[in-house]
């Protein structure tokens, strides 16, 4: 999961007034939460909420948060601050205003919050969001709801179907989780705490799912989980293993529905990539060459003690087995400086392993001690200054390789999926094999089709491209 913290709206006056409620979501953390908070505006609209993208607009303000560093949780409280004030000025005018908390700091800190934050009206974990119209009928009465149970219904079943065409507004890619939880366990993450043990969708069901998307004018799917490749269920005789499917069986089968041009996954457990989920990479057309699968470090000791399960040898042969397979796979990973114990040998170790794999994309992290994670009690904590001083030596290795990765796409011919206008009339954006944003001169009533671009250049976060002849899946 890759995260991108941050709390851009600002909190302003509010703009109008009308029948509709309205709510706005603010989303922390991983592609998880992206989805979930698309599913609570869901579970929200067939109450009669309109999503708004104006803070100012809104009746109900969410905050959908991430627990996964100390950082992450402490924007939660400064928001809710903000949110406090703003409910005080709403009061004054005899307005409604409601505040929700979802999200793994929800289910992390549940009461805690509450008794923060007493102007929270209701607080509500990852796994009974589809709970949520209840919850705010509750919290209309006076009562504040904290709901942070193991849910025992499947939320799934319970959120409603939405219609295609407010699907294919929300755009031509879309998430779709398949496994939530992580029964991994390593000593730094907080996710088998806020998320709790791996639970697998059916497979029906999520091919349901994935033909509704598609019926609606979806082109890509991306399958989420927490652990998305330890994905498991029951199905029909399927591969080898009869009836018992994995991942690999999943995506072979998603990628018979007529339509769906891409397919990704994310984010993936080295110890969990099994041969049919490699060789669908050999396979399949529709499955993007692009693979996020996070290391963390490089050093077999810190490893170990980060309860990966695995060494940087095994890594390493993992990702060879995966590029015999597919030769233009890009890789992509997650890592951690300053886990406790580190030694600048380790640190080495984890700038070697870079070198090796040569990672088109990836994302870096100091350290952050999590209460109630087996890290946490660790002694030999690395002081901040030297974890600082390992993350900016990471960061510019792995910005010089992705750059590098960019420059080396210069000249080639690639399919682009066209996604959405571009900044400047008359262009688009769309998204390669490799999930690089490309800009290219092309009509908005492309947006969907996947046409052949040759690329012409790189800029600092995208590259661009011209059109090549021919057009392929309009
Ligand atoms: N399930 C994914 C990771 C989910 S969390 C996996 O196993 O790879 C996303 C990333 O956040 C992790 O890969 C890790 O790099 C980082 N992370 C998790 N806990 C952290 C902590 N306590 N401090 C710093 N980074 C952390
Ligand atoms: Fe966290 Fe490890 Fe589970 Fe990933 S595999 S979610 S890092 S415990
Ligand atoms: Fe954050 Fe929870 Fe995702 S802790 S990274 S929002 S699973």
């Amino acid at each position: 999961m890759n995260e991108h913290v941050s709390l851009s709206a600002p909190i302003e006056e509010p703009i109008q007034r009308s029948n509709t409620r309205k709510v706005f979501i603010k989303t922390y953390g991983c592609q998880m939460n992206v989805y979930d908070s698309t599913r609570m505006g869901d579970a929200l609209a067939s109450e009669g909420y309109e999503t708004t993208e104006e803070m100012g607009e809104a009746d109900l303000v969410l905050l959908n948060t991430c627990h996964i560093r100390e950082k992450a949780a402490d924007k939660v409280y400064s928001a809710l601050g903000r949110l406090r004030e703003m409910k005080k000025k709403r009061a004054a005018e005899g307005r409604e205003f409601m505040i929700g908390v979802a999200g793994c700091v929800a289910q992390a800190e549940g009461e805690e919050i509450a008794r923060r934050e007493p102007a929270v009206d209701v607080v509500i974990g990852p796994q009974t969001y589809h709970r949520l119209p209840d919850a705010l009928k509750q919290a209309r009465t006076g009562k504040r709801v904290v709901d942070t149970e193991y849910a025992v219904e499947d939320k799934f079943a319970h959120l409603p179907a939405v219609e295609k065409a407010k699907v294919r507004a929300r755009g031509v890619t879309s998430f779709l989780t398949v496994q939530e939880g992580c029964d991994k366990f390593c000593t730094f993450c907080v996710v088998p705490y806020t998320r709790g043990s791996e639970v697998s969708r059916p497979v029906q069901q999520i091919i349901d799912e994935a033909e509704r998307l598609v019926d609606a004018g979806v082109r890509e799917i991306t399958l989420l989980g927490q652990n998305v490749n330890a994905w498991q269920a029951e199905g029909p005789p399927r591969g080898r293993n009869g009836g018992e499917w994995g991942l690999g069986d999943l995506l072979y089968r998603l990628a018979e529905i007529p339509g769906l041009a891409r397919l990704r996954y994310t984010t993936s457990h080295p110890r969990d990539m099994d041969d049919r989920l490699i060789e669908a990479h050999r396979d399949l057309r529709s499955l993007m060459p692009y693979l996020h699968l996070p290391v963390q470090s490089g050093s077999d000791r810190i490893l170990k003690a980060m309860n990966r399960r695995h060494t940087a040898a095994e890594y390493i042969r993992l990702i060879e087995r995966i590029r015999s397979m597919r030769g233009d796979i890009a890789m992509s990973g997650d890592f951690i400086v300053g886990f406790p114990g580190e030694t600048d040998q380790d640190f080495e170790d984890t700038l070697r392993i870079v070198e090796e794999v040569n990672y088109a994309s990836a994302y870096s992290f100091k350290y952050s001690t999590r209460p109630g994670t087996p890290g946490a009690d660790l002694g030999d904590q690395v002081a901040e200054e030297v974890k600082a001083e390992r993350l900016e030596r990471l960061q510019a290795l792995l910005l010089k390789q992705q750059t590098d990765f960019a420059k080396s796409c210069v000249g080639k011919v690639i399919d682009l999926l066209l996604e959405k206008p571009g900044r400047m009339p008359g262009q688009v954006i769309g998204r390669s094999p490799w999930l690089q944003s490309v800009n290219v001169d092309a009509k908005t009533s492309q947006i969907g089709d996947i046409i052949q671009v040759r690329i012409i250049g790189t800029g600092p976060n995208s590259l661009f491209a011209e059109p090549a002849e021919s057009l392929i899946g309009a």
